[in-house]
Formats: C-alpha cells, structure tokens, sequence
C-alpha cells in the first residue's frame, strides 16, 4: 500500500489566522495545509486532510479510515482533554498516531495539561505553532513506512 496519511483539524480549528492568534498564530487553516500537503508531495505520499467540529464526525472518520490510512495525524482541540470517545475510536482503528497542538498544553490552563489521547498516540508534539503539524507529518510519514 502507498503511504497514505491522514491529517484530522479538530474543533474551532476552522479559525485559525483569527482566533487567538497570539496563541495559535497567524497562519490560517488553509496556509496550513499548504504546507502539509507541499511536505507529503515531497515525501511523494498521499495526504488527505479533514477539519471536523464534531466529535461523532471525527470518531466516524477515525473508524471508516482504518483500512487505507498508514498513520494518522490528528489535532483535537479542546477533545483532546476528555474525549474517550475519540481515544477509543484510535485504540481501536489501530492506526499508528501523532497527536499535535499548536499551543504547549502544558504550558496554558491547568484543564489543558491532562490529554487522554496521549496513551493512545505513538507520541505527541506540542508548542511548535505551524511547525508542529509539520513535524506530526514527518513523524507520521516515517510511521506509515513501517
Ligand atoms: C489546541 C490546544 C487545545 O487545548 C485547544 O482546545 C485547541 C487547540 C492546540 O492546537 O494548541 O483548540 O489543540
């Protein structure tokens, strides 16, 4: 199978570029996954990239991509703290995954610093900005080759 990855935005994520930009940075979503898709062209794999509010949404993608995605790269917003729906869903698709945040979790709010799709990731990067997608990429391509 060619190395398929795929790149899950989570909630509010749509904004990027005018939410919280002194958090989050000033690349838009869009600008974003310019970049992504200009890596995986590189690395010549295939990239599919979703951005989903809803937490039903992201466990029914997370279910349906089981059979023809290599590794997955996901940002879950806010999820990230208390969805075990979401964690569920990638313990079972079984799908080698990188967990990445713009922001350092562990640096924000105390509710931030618990992330309960961490065990369930290979291993997650956070605080990098645009970098840290681009490095949950490279982590990812490097998993999908495995
Ligand atoms: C985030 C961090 C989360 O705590 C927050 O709810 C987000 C974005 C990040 O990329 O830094 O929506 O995942």
């Amino acid at each position: 199978m060619a190395t398929k990855i795929l790149v899950i935005h989570g909630p509010n994520l749509a904004l990027l570029g005018e939410r919280e930009v002194a958090v989050y940075g000033q690349f838009t979503l869009d600008e974003i996954n310019q970049k992504l898709l200009a890596l995986a062209k590189k690395a010549g794999a295939e990239l599919e990239i979703v951005q989903l509010d809803g937490e039903g949404e992201i466990v029914e993608k997370i279910g349906k991509a089981r059979k023809d995605v290599s590794a997955l790269v996901i940002n879950p917003g806010a999820y990230t703290h208390y969805s075990v729906a979401i964690r569920d869903a990638i313990a079972g698709a079984g799908i080698p995954t990188v967990e990445v945040h713009l922001s350092n979790i562990y640096a924000r709010e105390e509710f931030r610093h618990k992330s309960v799709i961490a065990p369930v990731a290979v291993g997650q990067i956070s605080g990098f900005g645009v970098n840290s997608y681009l490095l949950g990429l490279k982590a990812a391509l490097d998993l999908g080759q495995k």
